[in-house]
């Protein structure tokens, strides 16, 4: 199983997944999700959800979109490792033994902290650290935890969680300084090239923004959402450019590279933004049409989903358990005669 490249991510369940998630996570990590030449763990974050979200009915009803969305589009389950991170028991108790290693002011500088601590003060708050958990000043510590426990080698993620990624690779040095080389030191992947997405309103996609298009929307509703992206205001026939245009790296986003060439043409010769919308539809409803009927026969059937997580679980802890158990005996919690 480790003598392969781990290649680990994880995906926090709150929300569901839009077209900009489809993108820039999604697409890229089920295509390696069939690559023989590493091992994937993809695991759904559900302690981390806790973090941002209270309401028990969306942690649970977002656990399952996501999971449905996955395995909808296709993510090999044989060969990656698709788990949820509760029913690894390994990664909190791990997480516990990695903060008794970590500095409190490595934790101080963490952006979702200081960005907390910022709102408080630019509130006129007497409290910089109202409102602010444990689990969220923590939560790079969890994060390191679920990278660590698999050895993971690369982790791909987005920019805003590069920061995550080295306080990682602090702690495992840490621990490794203090007990042994015990982890591997993990390398955040971020991919450039992958497009950004823009959303209803023009700015990036993006679920604070709340200008998100869902990925899997009954053909109709969909329909009217990619009549309401926001266009500039110019006529039929005038010409327009691509590059600034919204329906424009939707489309691109999808497309292949001719087909997108042969839009930019039509964008030159004027282009009515209607007839625009139209093909942006009809395109992305047939691409994504198949996948979505699988995910609405999937959410029918939650008992198929909680079988592959469970299945993705033992193969989990196949490895979390014995790696867990010699993490233990090397800082001194072993038995005793
Ligand atoms: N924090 C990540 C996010 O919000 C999700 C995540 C949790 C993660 N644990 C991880 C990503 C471990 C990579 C590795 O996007």
């Amino acid at each position: 199983m480790s003598s392969k490249l781990h290649v680990l991510t994880g995906i926090t369940t709150t929300g569901t997944p839009h077209l900009g998630n489809y993108v820039g996570a999604i697409r890229p990590a089920i295509e390696a999700s069939h690559r023989h030449d590493v091992l994937p763990f993809y695991f759904l974050a559900d302690y981390h959800a806790l973090i941002k979200c209270q309401d028990p009915e969306r942690v649970r009803q977002s656990t399952l979109e996501i999971a449905a969305t996955w395995l909808a589009l296709g993510l090999d389950t044989a060969n990656a490792v698709f788990y949820r991170q509760s029913d690894v028991p390994e990664i909190a108790e791990l997480a516990w033994l990695l903060n008794c290693v970590t500095a409190k002011g490595l934790m101080n500088r963490a952006h979702a902290y200081k960005a907390a601590v910022q709102a408080n003060q630019d509130s006129g708050e007497s409290d910089p650290d109202k409102g602010v958990t444990m689990g969220l000043f923590n939560y790079p510590v969890l994060m390191a935890a679920d990278i660590l426990m698999f050895n993971a080698h690369r982790v791909p993620v987005g920019r805003d969680q590069v920061q995550h990624i080295e306080m990682a690779r602090d702690i495992a040095g840490r621990f490794n300084h203090i007990y042994g080389e015990h982890f591997v030191i993990p390398e955040a992947v971020i991919s450039e090239d992958t497009a950004t997405l823009l959303g209803l309103d023009g700015r990036k996609m993006s679920k604070s923004y709340d200008n998100t298009i869902p990925l899997f929307l009954e053909e109709k509703k969909f329909r009217k959402l990619i009549n309401k992206i926001k266009t500039n205001s110019q006529e039929p026939g005038e010409p327009k450019d691509p590059d600034s245009c919204t329906l424009f790296s939707l489309y691109k986003a999808f497309a292949r590279p001719e087909e997108t060439a042969a839009i930019r043409v039509r964008y030159a010769e004027g282009i009515g933004w209607g007839e625009m919308k139209g093909i942006l539809f009809e395109y992305l409803n047939d691409h994504l049409k198949a996948a979505r009927e699988r995910y609405e026969a999937l959410l029918e059937a939650p008992g198929k989903i909680e079988e592959v997580l469970q299945e993705g679980a033992a193969k989990a802890r196949a490895y979390s358990g014995p790696f867990m158990k010699e993490i233990r005996a090397s800082i001194g919690i072993r038995p005793l005669g």
